[in-house]
């Protein structure tokens, strides 16, 4: 259990599997390759939906990969000491995640063609997620409730720091040729669309029967059986015993089954305020 983060360049970090040391060797000196893959959103985004439908490119819709290493080895995280270290001396083109800001990932890929994936969500789903995901977590601050909590994302007070700042801190990527950036909810409304977009992307093709199995693999429900990617393996350990869910509802929306009229106003009041000088056509939910 933790009542508190671990800080580093004034940026709140779970605190376990994060340390100051690790982080600043990897921003110093982790090399990104130019065949690298990387998959990057704020927490709570689809991350893992992302990097199961990157897997399943990969396999070419076989889904014997994802149905026998666990997620975190299929595209280990940069940030933490476990994906770094198997990072680091992994030979080839690797699958990389990050939730990393902009200004914290390692510097070397600004000076890559690694490709980059940069999903996004409406920050509304992206708090409820995290609400009730991080409470079942052993490594960061739990909130009282989700009122706290809302404060809490408001300020950027919660796990990886601010979605505003985030946000702004990768658009400034934007319209470069190795950065793509997509939503969770064009995911959700026209997946076969936006996986042909990531294939275009990657300069991989499909056959319509590996399409096909990757649709049906990678779906909310097979997801969620799937041990090797609901991170039910770390249940006891990262997680609550019984509670610990990564594939909760799966749906867009679902913030207005717990947010306030008065908390969805003073939200929207602040996304005007914060996001006004990014163009509207980068977030379908609005
Ligand atoms: P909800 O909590 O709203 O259900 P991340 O992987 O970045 O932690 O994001 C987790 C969110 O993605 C959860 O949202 C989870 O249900 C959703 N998700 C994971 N796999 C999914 C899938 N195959 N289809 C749709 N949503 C998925």
């Amino acid at each position: 259990m933790s009542d508190r983060y671990m800080w580093f360049e004034g940026v709140p970090f779970p605190t376990m599997d994060f340390t100051p040391e690790l982080m600043r060797e990897a921003w110093e000196s982790f090399v990104f390759k130019d065949e690298d893959v990387l998959i990057l959103t704020y927490p709570k985004s689809g991350t893992n939906w992302l990097v199961e439908i990157v897997c399943l490119i990969c396999s070419k819709g076989d889904p014997k990969w994802i149905q026998s290493v666990p997620i975190w080895d299929r595209s280990p995280w940069v940030e933490t000491e476990y994906g770094y270290n198997s990072l680091k001396d992994k030979e080839g083109p690797r699958l990389i995640s990050s939730h990393l800001p902009i200004q914290l990932i390692p510097k070397s890929l600004f000076n890559s063609k690694a490709k980059v994936i940069y999903l996004i969500r409406n920050p509304r789903d992206v708090l409820i997620s995290g609400y009730f995901f991080w409470r079942t977590s052993y490594f960061v601050k739990k909130a009282e409730s989700l009122k706290e909590y809302f404060e809490w994302f408001i300020k950027g007070n919660v796990p990886f720091g601010s979605w505003f700042d985030h946000i702004h801190g990768w658009m400034s990527m934007k319209g470069k040729e190795n950065f793509l950036i997509l939503s969770y909810e064009e995911l959700k409304w026209d997946t076969r669309s936006t996986v042909d977009k990531i294939c275009q992307f990657l300069g991989r093709k499909l056959e319509p029967e590996e399409m096909n199995s990757l649709l049906k693999n990678s779906s909310f429900q097979v997801m969620k059986e799937n041990n090797m990617s609901n991170l039910s393996l770390l249940r006891g350990q990262f997680f609550d015993e019984k509670n610990g869910i990564l594939l909760r509802k799966g749906i867009t929306g679902d913030w207005k089954n717990h947010i306030t009229v008065a908390q969805a106003e003073a939200f929207d009041k602040i996304f005007q305020e914060k996001m006004a000088d990014l163009p509207r056509e980068l977030f379908p939910w609005e």
